[in-house]
């Protein structure tokens, strides 16, 4: 480990030669230096041992071998200060040439502190935010010990049934990009070497959130266009973020395992957008391609793998077994090894595990959960909750409702309350809707509990009676209902989307008590819910929405707050309609909205008396909720769009403005929305794409200006000549709460 008096040493005889050089350049061309330096004293064995990547969580005894002998570049898994501090003394201390280990985690939403799922934090349409809960991640999960994170993961998500929508920021990619370079920051913090600082992993790349029939890791037909279009900006938006790491998807796309695909890992990655980070794949994505049918065994998976572009194998092992002979029979060139090496120390040295490379481990009391870290949570899960219905304004709860009943599966669920993808957070921390609602609003109402059923996927409906007792007693239902986390995630796809067990039959039979009936879902995903929301007086979706969920839920429900959340992901009507998004293609045959719905048909009628036109006979056009829809206590009016011009050239700027008014009795938050149609291009174009949102609070009564700027150069595309360009022609400027209720102006671009 050098002395830092070397480096400073270095530092100023190099600053009195070439003053100009800023410290940023001095540090990039050291690391390059000290790479330079290191790797050429590795043996290749040294050099595929920081290519091998293996999962510990205990007896870590049994790897210090390999440990000293350099065969080992990163470990995941191990969350315990102490013992990753033994592992990486026997590497730094005890291997030939000191290397230190990277440690990893999937801190997806939250290390200790959960936050709501992804999911539910790009409801919130507010990147700061989200960036804020990437940072306290960061800084429980550096506590432990882990520099990595094996997040954000940026598949753009267009079907319910895909277990792993939960983990994605929906279906749009203009949100999914500010929701990746928010993540991305705070994660990795304004500088990478602060022990605090954990790398980010934009995952996974590319495409697998359109696994064929929402059936998780199965194949995907994402045309190139539609790669560079939908599917890659996100990824793009994250390099240019800083991300440190990249992680491959399991599925093929047009027959190519994203392990084995140099276009996106070489072409894409590295030559068009120069990313210096590291390529991780994901857990036996490599030997899987055997199981594709893509390599002959787990050395041809190794030798596909390295040439296309992955620097680090995950857990599979065939990197070091069988690089040493492919690069023996010139099936992999050592500069290609070497590349891959160079990634992986440049990461090292930007972490700065070489001048640090233990962990402080008396960080983790004063770190895990910490009141601010809550408070945090706390804020976002409000932020993340839609409200989808609230006939008559039955919410929020009123004080003259002073018996209420509460009800449901998921009211006291602090396991399932968490959601997707969480290992290190003690459930007993979780803090429930019903253990909210006690605790803050027990004294002034008195409350009833009758879970009714006792899970989400409950059939024994021998507690709904009692249930149903206990809302006629009420002056108002709470239901919670939901998901259990467990169905939500990778490897959870589901046919059905429609609520779990006899949830449905629950709400029904609580609704025929004439109670108000207010319905609060904690799910992974949108669910099939219209019987549900018919039934239901008011209707609250909450994601899985972490440790103070209950608190945010509670607080909402009771008018503490005004709902804020928008919907970053489409509801379908039917699980058939699926795959359901609102920047869709308009075909030659869009619905009209008058179309014959199986309930109208006429008996015999005629082959095409129904018209023709692109729509189901049984749940019409429309979706059940449109993306970017939710309600508040209050209402909003948008008036008075214009825009800077009607004619403009590719390297103006449109500048829109409306007012917006609070024309309701509480004070809230809209998400506005702007859209953009290009009329007519090369190939054909979405009816509408998201460019710009933004989160404007407003007292009662209050009206604002709200101002947008939008570069037209923002409204290329990668067209027939898959080139990327602003295609001159007619284009169309909407303003909105959603993406459908908008307001509009034509403008051409020349
Ligand atoms: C899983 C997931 C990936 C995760 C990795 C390590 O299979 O696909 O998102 O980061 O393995 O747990």
């Amino acid at each position: 480990m050098r002395s830092t008096g070397k480096i400073i040493l270095i530092a100023a005889s190099f600053f009195s030669v070439v003053s100009c050089t800023n410290v940023t350049e001095f540090k990039k061309d050291d690391t390059e230096r000290k790479i330079d330096e290191l790797l050429s004293k590795m043996t290749l064995e040294e050099k595929i041992g920081q290519m091998h990547q293996i999962s510990i969580e205990r007896n870590i005894e049994k790897h210090f071998t390999d440990l000293q002998n350099g065969n080992i570049g990163s470990v995941f898994n191990t969350v315990n200060p102490i013992m990753a501090n033994q592992i990486q003394k026997v590497a730094v201390e005890e291997s030939r040439l000191g290397i230190p280990i990277l440690f990893a985690r999937d801190v997806i939403h939250g290390f200790k502190t959960i936050f709501p799922i992804p999911l539910g934090q790009a409801a919130t349409f507010n990147p700061a935010l989200i960036q804020e809960g990437a940072r306290i991640a960061a800084v429980e999960a550096s506590a432990a010990g882990v520099r990595w994170t094996f997040a954000p993961m940026m598949d753009i998500s267009r079907d319910a049934r895909w277990g792993r929508i939960a983990e994605s920021c929906g279906e749009d990619t203009y949100l999914t990009e500010k929701m990746a370079e928010a993540m991305v920051r705070g994660f990795q913090g304004d500088d990478l070497s602060n022990p605090a600082s954990v790398a980010s992993c934009p995952k996974h790349f590319v495409g697998y959130g359109a696994a064929e029939s929402g059936r998780d890791y199965n194949s995907t037909y994402i045309t190139e266009r539609q790669l560079r279009n939908v599917y890659l900006p996100p990824f793009e938006a994250a390099v240019k973020a800083g991300a440190a790491t990249i992680m491959t998807s399991f599925n093929d796309n047009d027959g190519i395992p994203a392990s084995g695909n140099p276009f996106i890992l070489r072409t894409v990655l590295r030559d068009e957008w120069g990313f210096d980070g590291v390529v991780v794949s994901d857990w036996s994505s490599v030997t899987e391609m055997v199981s594709h049918g893509f390599c002959s065994d787990r050395k041809d998976a190794a030798r596909k793998s390295v040439n296309a572009g992955v620097d680090i194998e995950m857990v599979s092992g065939s990197f070091i077994k069988h690089i040493p002979d492919l690069v023996g029979e010139s099936c992999i060139d050592m500069n290609t090894i070497d590349a891959a090496v160079r990634n992986i120390l440049r990461i090292k040295f930007r972490l700065g595990l070489f001048d640090n490379p233990y962990v402080n481990t008396t960080l983790e009391d004063s770190a895990y959960y910490h009141p601010n870290h809550l408070a945090a949570a706390k804020q976002t899960a409000v932020e993340s909750v839609v409200l989808l219905k609230n006939e008559e304004n039955v919410l929020p709860i009123r004080s003259d409702k002073k018996r209420i009943a509460i009800v449901g599966p998921l009211a006291d669920a602090q396991h399932d309350q968490l959601g997707t993808w969480v290992f290190d957070s003690e459930e007993e921390k979780t803090v429930t809707p019903l253990n909210a609602i006690r605790e803050s609003y027990g004294d002034k109402y008195s409350i009833i509990y009758e879970p009714g059923l006792t899970y989400s996927r409950d059939n024994n409906v021998a507690g709904i009676a009692k249930a149903v007792n206990a809302a006629k007693q009420a002056d108002i239902i709470l239901a919670f209902v939901g998901e259990e986390s467990i169905l939500s995630g990778e490897a959870h796809s589901l046919a059905d989307i429609s609520l779990q067990g006899k949830q449905s039959q629950l709400l029904a039979e609580l609704s025929k008590t004439g109670k108000p009936l207010v319905t609060v879902i904690m799910a992974g995903r949108p669910l099939t819910i219209e019987n549900d929301l018919n039934v239901s007086d008011a209707l609250m979706y909450a994601w899985h929405p972490g440790t103070m969920g209950g608190e945010a839920i509670a607080d909402l429900l009771f008018g503490e707050c005004s709902p804020s959340g928008k919907l970053p992901v489409t509801f379908p009507r039917m699980v058939g309609q699926i795959p359901i998004y609102y920047n869709r293609n308009n075909t030659g045959r869009p619905a009209r909205g008058t179309e014959t719905l199986i309930h109208e048909i006429p008996l015999k009628a005629g082959q095409t008396s129904l018209g023709c036109n692109s729509y189901w006979l049984d749940a019409g056009y429309d979706e059940l909720f449109p993306f970017g829809y939710g309600l508040s206590y209050t209402k909003f009016n948008y008036d008075s769009l214009n825009i800077s011009s009607d004619r403009f050239s590719e390297n103006d700027t449109v500048k829109v403005n409306f007012t917006l008014e609070n024309i309701g009795d509480f004070e809230g938050t809209e998400i506005v929305q702007l859209y953009v149609q290009d009329k007519v291009g090369s190939v054909t174009r979405p009816i509408k794409e998201l460019k710009r949102f933004d989160r404007i609070t407003l007292s009662p009564g209050e009206k604002q200006n709200i101002n947008f700027s939008l570069p037209v150069k923002e409204l290329a595309f990668w067209n027939l000549d898959m080139e990327k360009v602003v295609e001159p022609g007619d284009f169309v400027l909407m303003v909105g709460p959603n993406s459908k209720d908008l307001m509009t102006k034509k403008f051409v671009v020349e």
